[in-house]
């Protein structure tokens, strides 16, 4: 009771208070998210994600060598794929010799102890931008799981130390534990999106691979049917206990922000670690705003990603990733 007790006495100085600081951010709390395209020399910015850049393979292997450097030590790839690739069956999603097997390659290669994590899921390879196989106006979930855990297979051949299953068909974890079991991949972990909720954040990300849905007859001009109505929390809780049920050993909620309460939710619910992401939305409203001079960019992504901390996140996905750990070093 006051004044016996005053709670100023510990935000007195800046010693004090990064004494009984409750929330620290460290390298060790990121996942960098890293988009790759085909060619030679290529890093180019995403137009709705400034400083954010794709990059050709042989520039990426520079890029993690970096991370490494800064003491971040695991991405979460993502590939671009070509028009010409693209088909409503994944074909070329399970191509051993496709640029994600390749990716992979590259950077346990250029970074052996990195961890490499890679994201799976059809959309980038669906001429419809779905995150599964599209018949008769519906994305089939049975047939969409099927060619996931094929996918994953691929990638842990390739030597993915995680796969990262992003697409929300029902099933698909114990589908992809079971073809990983199978073909002795016992130790590849599964970081399962699995509290992803339909969102109108993705767009720049949408914008970076060329993945959005098409706008065409009798196809889903959104992803509603499989993702989750951001109005519901129970129902996380539902998805999330689904997903290590099923074999996942991390699971996620996405996206970051907008969702922290079901992320205090979740991690009080689970025994596994919990992924958040912060998605692309999130990052270009700050740099759109930093650029205007609203806000103090800097200042604004270390509060964000501690509040994201906070809330229960045991690891972070972030595009700010490299700039917080140069603000905190
Ligand atoms: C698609 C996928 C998306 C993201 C990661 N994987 C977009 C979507 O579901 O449409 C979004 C990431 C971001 O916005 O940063 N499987």
């Amino acid at each position: 009771m006051f004044p016996l007790r005053r709670n100023r006495r510990l935000r007195t100085n800046e010693a004090i208070r990064s004494m009984v600081r409750e929330t620290l951010i460290s390298p060790n709390d990121f996942l960098v998210p890293l988009f790759v395209v085909e060619g030679k020399n290529v890093k180019d910015e995403i137009p709705s994600m400034p400083n954010y850049f794709r990059y050709s393979l042989d520039v990426l292997e520079k890029e993690v060598k970096d991370l490494w450097h800064l003491g971040l030590k695991s991405v979460l790839l993502f590939a671009k794929v070509p028009d010409s690739l693209k088909d409503n069956k994944g074909t070329e999603a399970i191509n051993p010799d496709g640029l994600m097997q390749r990716a992979v390659k590259i950077v346990k290669n250029a970074c052996p102890d990195m961890l490499v994590m890679t994201d799976v899921a059809l959309d980038p390879y669906s001429v419809y931008g779905h995150d599964g196989i599209v018949e008769n106006g519906i994305i089939l979930n049975d047939a969409s799981s099927e060619v996931l855990a094929k996918m994953a297979l691929t990638h842990a051949q390739a030597g993915a130390d995680f796969v990262a299953p992003s697409d929300m068909n029902d099933g698909r974890i114990i589908q992809m534990r079971e073809v990983l079991e199978n073909h002795g991949f016992i130790n590849t972990g599964i970081m399962s999106y699995s509290a992803k909720y339909a969102s109108a954040f993705y767009g720049p990300f949408r914008d970076a691979l060329d993945s959005a849905p098409v706008d065409m007859i009798n196809i889903p001009k959104d992803k509603k049917t499989y993702q989750m109505d951001y109005a519901n929390r129970i129902e996380a809780i539902r998805e999330t206990k689904m997903d290590i049920d099923e074999g996942a050993d991390i699971v996620m909620v996405k996206p970051g922000l907008c969702y922290l309460d079901i992320v205090r939710d979740i991690k009080n619910a689970v025994d596994v670690p919990v992924a958040v992401y912060q998605v692309s939305g999130e990052y270009a409203m700050v740099k759109a705003a930093a650029e205007k001079g609203w806000l103090d960019h800097d200042a604004v992504i270390l509060e964000q990603v501690t509040a994201i901390k906070r809330a229960g996140a045991d690891i972070i996905a972030s595009y700010f990733a490299k700039d917080i750990v140069k603000l905190i070093s």
